[in-house]
């Protein structure tokens, strides 16, 4: 049995995960910023190893409290998910910008993630095994030459950036750092014309994880488990 800690597991991606690893018997410590109306997550703890816990992923004092209260306990595994789209898609363009709605994609998707995994390091050290998986997007791909949702792709671009270089100074701790596309997925970021469900994609990102080690960490996959260009 593995301990794994996931953020923005109330809904989405997240929430398929974390049913995923606690039906296979797993303890999974579901943080997302709302305990108190995450509904499924209540749900699933009736009959599951869940301890829903609150986090805020953009605030320090909120991660803070979270490590705190985690202090001591091992942790197996770390899943960076919680994730926003940023401002309307007509106000991050080339030629317009929500400059606030850019740094709240940038705290959430680029410095957040960073925050939760600094906070949290010593608890994933104290596992033989530790890993830090982080959902990214292919529109963070420097590779990918679409010209949309500037705000949302810069912010996972940098978040893949500090990850990828991240991951040679951590694998010296024993801990094993990715990112993870987790394919066009039918959520409410995704939409109902997606690709593939949450539940296909939550699959996908648990083998991935499975297979994560000290010697492929630093990779950018995609959620079938390929390799994703940078
Ligand atoms: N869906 C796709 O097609 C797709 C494609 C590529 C990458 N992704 C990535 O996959 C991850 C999960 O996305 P999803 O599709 O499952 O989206 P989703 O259904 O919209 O869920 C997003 C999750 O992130 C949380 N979140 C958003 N802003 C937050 C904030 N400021 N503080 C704390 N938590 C916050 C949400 O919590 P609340 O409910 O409290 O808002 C929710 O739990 C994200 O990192 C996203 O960028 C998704």
């Amino acid at each position: 049995m593995s301990t794994i800690l996931i953020t923005g597991a109330n809904k989405g991606i997240g929430l398929k995960i974390t049913a995923q690893y606690a039906n296979e018997g797993h303890q999974v410590i579901a943080c997302c910023r709302q305990p108190d109306s995450a509904t499924e997550l209540h749900k699933l703890k009736e009959s599951h190893q869940i301890q829903i816990m609150e986090l805020a992923v953009g605030e320090a004092e909120s991660v803070a409290n979270l490590a705190k209260a985690l202090k001591g306990k091992p942790i197996d595994i770390l899943i960076n998910n919680a994730g926003t789209s940023g401002p309307s898609f007509e106000n991050q363009t080339a030629m317009q910008m929500d400059f606030e709605g850019w740094a709240d994609a940038f705290n959430i998707n680029a410095m957040a993630p960073v925050r939760v995994m600094h906070a949290l390091t010593d608890n994933v050290k104290a596992s033989p095994a530790g890993k830090v998986a982080t959902i990214t997007s292919q529109m963070g791909a420097l590779s990918l030459d679409m010209a949309v949702a500037y705000a949302y792709c810069s912010s996972k671009a940098a978040l893949n950036k500090y990850m990828k270089m991240a991951a040679l100074e951590y694998v010296k701790e024993g801990i094993a750092l990715c990112v993870i596309h987790p394919g066009w997925v039918q959520t409410d970021m995704g939409g109902p014309s997606a690709d593939i469900t949450a539940e296909q994609s939550a699959a996908g990102i648990i083998e991935v994880i499975d297979k994560l080690d000290t010697a492929n960490a630093g990779g950018f996959f995609k959620w079938d488990g390929d390799k994703h260009e940078w």
